[in-house]
């Protein structure tokens, strides 16, 4: 008899900046063979946009005619996830720190969230994805299988992204990355349309002690008893 596939579900990570969300999705994703979408990418792609045609953020008019000229995509260069702006390759570029110190703005405009929405949802309907951001279990999937809320102290996070950014030889001093990660998450907290905060059946991680292995460790156990969950109640 063959055996049944097994179900796929929707991984929603959310979390604060730099506490190592891509990095487990991409790790995860591997691991599982499912498709992995960087919703920060999506927003740092419409911020470099916007920063390039001089976009008046405080114009709807304004940002909704530039929103009609954007299209966001993703393609896999071997085997790194790259992010297309308009067929360009801005995998870089949107990580640069002008883009960083401008997107948590861009993405308090109500026009720019629902239109990344959509096509978030989009993107996922099919199910077998993971997504990381700040309002998937919230807001884009609020009914995903699986939600975790990534967290980390501001000294690691700093430290981590710190690593990142001397490793591509980018000039940032380690006060400049704290304080823009701080301002992030304080905007991305605060802000009126979705802002990041744990959903109540969310499964928090604090990875500050932990290492990469030992935390995709826990996450796949959490996978695999998910679809366990999924498939048992399937049959019912
Ligand atoms: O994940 P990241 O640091 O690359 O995200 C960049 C910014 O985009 C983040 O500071 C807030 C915004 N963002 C958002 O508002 N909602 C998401 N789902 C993902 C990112």
């Amino acid at each position: 008899m063959s055996k049944t596939p097994s179900p796929k579900i929707i991984i929603a990570i959310d979390g604060y900046s730099a506490c190592g969300k891509s990095t487990l999705a991409k790790d995860l994703s591997k691991k599982l063979g499912y498709a992995y979408i960087d919703t920060g990418a999506m927003y740092r792609a419409v911020t470099l946009f916007f920063l390039r045609n001089e976009v008046d953020f405080d114009s709807k008019t304004a940002v909704a005619t530039a929103l009609n000229k954007i299209t966001i995509g993703f393609v896999n260069v071997k085997g790194k996830n790259r992010t297309l702006l308009n067929g360009e390759d801005v995998e870089e570029e949107i990580r640069k720190m002008y883009v960083s110190q401008k997107v948590s703005p861009v993405a308090t405009i109500s026009a720019v969230r629902r239109a990344m929405v959509a096509q978030q949802q989009k993107m996922g309907e099919q199910k077998g994805v993971i997504l990381d951001g700040r309002d998937i279990g919230t807001v884009v999937f609020p009914k995903a299988e699986l939600k975790l809320f990534i967290t980390a102290s501001p000294d690691i996070r700093t430290q981590r992204r710190f690593e990142e950014v001397q490793a591509k030889n980018q000039v940032s001093t380690f006060e400049e990355i704290k304080a823009n990660l701080l301002e992030r998450d304080h905007i991305d907290s605060s802000r009126a349309d979705s802002p990041l905060k744990q959903a109540s059946d969310a499964v928090v991680i604090d990875n500050s002690n932990l290492s990469k292995q030992e935390q995709l460790g826990m996450v796949k156990a959490l996978v695999k008893e998910r679809i366990k969950q999924v498939k048992k109640s399937s049959k019912r």
